[in-house]
């Protein structure tokens, strides 16, 4: 049982579970087919955008469920998801290069709003993912915190980028993706609006 445990526990096993949603997409690129990398576009971009949903959701988790294993659990683990989601849209990112060619570095393609919205968090996420090994933790210091916050701005981004993509008909299934960590990030304002105003009554 506590081998098992610590099976299911070892970052390995995380990597596996991780790795799951890029099992099809690559087994699709290795059949050769050259319509899978227009397929593999959107699956490779909607995993991006949800493992870094996730990560961002662990925080106001902990504090909605305080003393409960499972957010503690994912904390330990978050930035695992974070370095997944940066790998997900490094894949997206290859696949629309090879997908579009010469056209995806002109201007008139980077000029699209749901072009450089995707773009620009790309840039976002290249930093934070770099930085997010122990060795760049230790060597930022005091300063590994807020450059991780970027990561909201690459957030607010990649929501526009999937929304505006298909003509405005990624609005609704961005808007069903993000409306959880939405609803965390409200109650997290909410919950330390009450903390100041507790501590300042008191
Ligand atoms: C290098 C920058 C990026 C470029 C050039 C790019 C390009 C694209 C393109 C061409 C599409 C398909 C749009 C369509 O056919 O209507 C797309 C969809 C999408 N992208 Fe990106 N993208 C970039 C970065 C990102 C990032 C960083 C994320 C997430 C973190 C992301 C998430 C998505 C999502 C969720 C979709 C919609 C998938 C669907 O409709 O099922 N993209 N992107």
């Amino acid at each position: 049982m506590s081998s098992l445990k610590s099976f299911l526990n070892h970052p390995y096993s995380f990597w596996a579970f991780l790795s799951l949603p890029a099992i099809p997409m690559i087994a699709g690129l290795a059949s050769g087919n050259p319509e899978t990398v227009d397929a593999i576009l959107y699956p490779s971009g909607e995993f991006a955008a949800r493992f870094m949903i996730v990560s961002l959701m662990i925080t106001p988790l902990m504090m909605l469920f305080i003393g409960w294993r499972g957010p503690r659990w994912l904390m330990k683990r978050r930035r695992y998801i974070g370095v997944a989601a940066f790998l997900y849209a490094a894949l997206h990112t290859v696949l629309y290069l090879i997908d579009e060619g010469a056209i995806a570095l002109t201007v008139r393609e980077i000029s699209k709003f749901y072009i450089w919205t995707g773009w620009l968090a790309f840039l976002i996420f290249v930093p934070l993912a770099v930085t997010s090994s122990d060795a760049w933790v230790r060597r930022l210091g005091k300063k590994w915190k807020p450059l991780q916050r970027f990561v909201y701005g690459a957030a607010v981004l990649t929501l526009l980028h999937w929304a505006a993509t298909r003509d405005w008909g990624g609005l609704v299934p961005a808007m069903v993706n993000y409306a959880p960590l939405a609803m965390l990030v409200a109650y997290r304002f909410w919950y330390n609006f009450e903390r100041r105003r507790q501590r300042a009554a008191a």
